[in-house]
């Protein structure tokens, strides 16, 4: 193996966060078993956090970025898996504290990699990514708990993003009645052409004044959000509803009562997708390939080549992208 190109996130001497596109001799790849040629990447809101040190992400430094990868594999010391073999590897430490998907290669542990499944090609594994995985597991653990479509309609907050977009489309094949809560008043046709059912603006719902408990709405919910808004999601639960906690786009807080908990047997799950391990993950990747693969990829995701990179990261941090952006590393 020759050195690659890699997007590598360092300190400078005053211990501000620097990064650039490098080169990686093969010897300074990580431990793993398996070794990949990657073909795809992705950006999430946490790679950008990263890249841009807008966030405390990276835990090791120097670190090769992207938190999500897919390729071939080139050499393997496990069984599981052999030269040729189309597998997925995303969360745990890669991109963070292990080298990430921003590279020609690399190398992970065996536990970390998903093989490929029947049913997606290595470019919609990186289209859903980890926010895929995540919107999914979201699903997966609320129908565990019971949720089903006749039970009501599913809410999604921070529809626009890339789990909520992801989540809409997924839910409304799954034949839930889907309401996409976003701030993006011009996006509606398109969390309609998603599969969303109603859209609620959120500067139509006075966050700030939310009574322990409100009508009540919504058998689930996906919550990208946090916040005045997670509490007001928890207040509009019907009996026996379900949340999926996932994010904390607006705040990491809640303040909150127990009244949907005591009063309305409200579950408040939560959704970890870094260190989920298996037999959960083959299962959510399984179902990510056949009943809850969203129609509506393509419109979701845009691609930019390895090179444009390094000037993906701002729009992420300010807000301003749409859906999902794969890398174009290797392929
Ligand atoms: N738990 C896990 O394992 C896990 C995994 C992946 C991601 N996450 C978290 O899940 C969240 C969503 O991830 P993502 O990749 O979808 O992020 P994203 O693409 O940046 O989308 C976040 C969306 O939240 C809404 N939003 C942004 N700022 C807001 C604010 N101040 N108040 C209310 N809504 C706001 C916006 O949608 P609208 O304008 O349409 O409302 C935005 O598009 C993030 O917090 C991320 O860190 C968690």
């Amino acid at each position: 193996m020759n050195p690659f190109k890699a997007f590598v996130i360092d300190q400078d001497e005053n211990r501000k966060v620097v990064s650039r596109m490098g080169t990686l001799a093969p010897e300074q790849l990580d431990t793993g078993e398996v070794t990949i040629r990657v073909h795809y990447s992705s950006i999430n809101y946490k790679d950008a956090l990263a890249a841009t040190g807008a966030g405390k992400i990276i835990r090791r430094f120097p670190c090769v970025g992207g938190i999500d990868l897919c390729g071939e594999v080139v050499e393997s010391a496990d069984a599981r898996f052999a030269p040729g073999d189309k597998v997925i590897a995303t969360s745990f430490d890669i991109g963070v504290a292990h080298h990430g998907g921003y590279a020609e290669y690399a190398r992970v542990p065996a536990g970390w990699v998903v093989p490929l499944p029947a049913g997606l090609d290595l470019f919609e594994a990186m289209a859903l990514g980890t926010a895929g995985f995540t919107a999914a597991l979201g699903i997966v653990r609320m129908e565990d708990n019971g949720l089903a479509p006749a039970n009501g309609p599913v809410i999604v907050t921070g529809a626009t993003g890339g789990v909520g977009a992801l989540a809409i489309d997924m839910l409304a094949q799954l034949g839930y009645r889907v309401v996409a809560l976003t701030g993006k008043e011009a996006e509606g046709d398109y969390l309609k052409m998603l599969g969303a059912a109603e859209i609620l603006l959120r500067a139509t719902i006075d966050f700030e004044k939310v009574r322990p408990l409100e009508a009540a709405k919504w058998a689930g919910a996906v919550d990208n959000v946090g916040g005045q808004i997670l509490h007001w999601v928890l207040a509009t639960m019907k009996q026996a509803g379900t949340v999926a906690s996932i994010g904390n786009a607006a705040s990491f807080n809640i303040n909150t009562t127990v009244f949907p908990f005591i009063l309305r047997g409200v579950s408040l799950l939560g959704v970890d997708s870094g260190y989920m391990g298996f037999p959960t993950r083959q299962r959510v990747w399984d179902r990510l390939a056949t009943d809850l693969k969203p129609r509506h990829l393509a419109a979701i995701t845009r691609t930019i080549a390895f090179d444009e990179l390094p000037a993906a990261f701002d729009d992420f941090i300010h807000g301003r992208v749409k859906g999902r952006t794969v890398v174009r590393i290797g392929a």
